[in-house]
């Protein structure tokens, strides 16, 4: 059993650079044995139907929305910018 800590990923905009970055996460745990994170790709936002499919079925995301906000706001414990970087 790992003892890493899950971290949940959120990708807003799943076009070139939003899949660039979610093939990434997926091959982290290919790329770094002794990682201390275990990344989880849990919701993914993009305005197009087609997009959002792709990311639930082939990239494994648990969910897709339409809808930014509610993709930022998940209750899951997301990676999100530093605390330094975030308004008020
Ligand atoms: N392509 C690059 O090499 C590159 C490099 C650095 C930064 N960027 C920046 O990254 C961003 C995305 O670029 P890209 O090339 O992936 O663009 P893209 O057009 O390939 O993808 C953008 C995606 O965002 C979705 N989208 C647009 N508005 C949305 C909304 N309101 N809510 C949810 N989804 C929405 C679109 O449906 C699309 O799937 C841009 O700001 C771009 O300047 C791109």
């Amino acid at each position: 059993m790992s003892s890493r800590r899950p971290i949940g990923l959120a990708v807003v905009g799943f076009g070139w650079m939003g899949q660039a970055h979610a093939r990434s996460y997926l091959r982290l745990p290919t790329l770094f044995e002794d990682r201390v994170y275990e990344p989880r790709l849990v919701v993914c936002a993009d305005s197009l139907a087609e997009r959002r499919r792709m990311a639930v079925e082939s990239f494994g995301f648990g969910e897709a929305s339409e809808s930014w906000e509610a993709a930022v706001e998940h209750p899951a414990e997301l990676f999100g910018p530093p605390a330094s970087a975030r308004p008020d």
